[in-house]
């Protein structure tokens, strides 16, 4: 699919795996060239080769920490100086947390911010100075629909999510007059690494007669009766990184498949 935005430099951070990994295919695909950063820089570098290999296109992996602006810095330059200046910055990298909120604790709280709500800051506050003096950019950060309509047993991963969504809408105010656009992505229950360690922590502690009950209630949940692929999610990314959406921004698209309308 045409995108529209062959030759871009896009980086995605967290994305040795999963949805990044999958927004990554996508793009590469189109004629972008493409750096993927992660805690994990082995899975980073296998990544990229792997992605080189498979779509032609000029790629590297890297090892970072979001939760760590000058690492952040220091890998965006890094690319820079690889791949060519950043057009495309999407923010990936989370954890998450299946807990009661009274049975977690302070360690728990900022383990889960620094990640998934300072790490979104340093992304944001590293890109925006090279793509405001080059009067483009797009920077997408990934969110949650818990963060939109809350969620039992998520509460700080979801609290950290809708921070990022003030965040971007914030940030988006201030340099749409630099050619920056940034938007949200909010996913729904989507089948990657991240969300199967969760179910199969509910299996085990579920057992299998019930838990099968469970994906049969939450299939319910969703309208098109599936939980989403990454790639449903990887498309979604692709577009709002493309100069065809260079009107949309400050937005929060879920991509659930009818999950909530919010
Ligand atoms: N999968 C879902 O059901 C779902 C639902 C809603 C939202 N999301 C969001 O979508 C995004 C992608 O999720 P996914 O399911 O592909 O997750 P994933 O765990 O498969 O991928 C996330 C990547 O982030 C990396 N990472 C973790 N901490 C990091 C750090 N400190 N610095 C750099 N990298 C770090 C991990 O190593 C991993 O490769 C996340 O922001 C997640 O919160 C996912």
């Amino acid at each position: 699919m045409d995108y529209g935005i062959k030759g871009q430099t896009v980086l995605i951070i967290g994305g040795a795996r999963g949805i990044g990994y999958a927004a990554a295919e996508l793009m590469a695909a189109d004629g972008c060239n493409v750096a993927l950063a992660d805690i994990n820089g082995d899975a980073a570098s296998a990544s990229a080769q792997k992605l080189a290999k498979s779509s032609g296109a000029r790629t590297t992996g890297l090892k970072a920490d979001v939760t760590d602006l000058e690492q952040v810095k220091a890998m965006m330059a890094a690319v820079e100086n690889d791949l060519g200046p950043l057009s495309v910055v999407v923010n990936c990298a989370a954890v998450l947390d299946d807990r009661l909120f009274a049975d977690s604790s302070p360690a728990d709280w900022k383990r889960m911010v620094d990640v998934c709500l300072y790490g979104p800051m340093n992304v944001i506050h590293a890109a925006l100075p090279g793509m405001s003096r080059r009067k483009y950019g797009r920077i997408i950060c990934l969110a949650s629909d818990s963060a939109r309509i809350g969620q039992a047993r998520l509460s700080y991963y979801a609290a950290a999510k809708a921070g990022v969504i003030a965040l971007v809408k914030s940030v988006a105010q201030e340099v749409g007059k630099d050619g920056i656009t940034l938007n949200v992505v909010s996913p729904g229950a989507t089948n990657t690494e991240l969300r199967q360690e969760r179910e199969e922590g509910m299996r085990a502690q579920m057992g299998d007669e019930k838990y099968a009950k469970r994906v049969q209630t939450v299939l319910k949940m969703y309208p098109t009766r599936r939980i989403g692929e990454p790639t449903d999610i990887g498309a979604a990314i692709a577009f709002l990184a493309s100069r065809n959406a260079s009107w949309i921004t400050g937005q929060v698209l879920s991509v659930n498949g009818g999950f909530v309308m919010p």
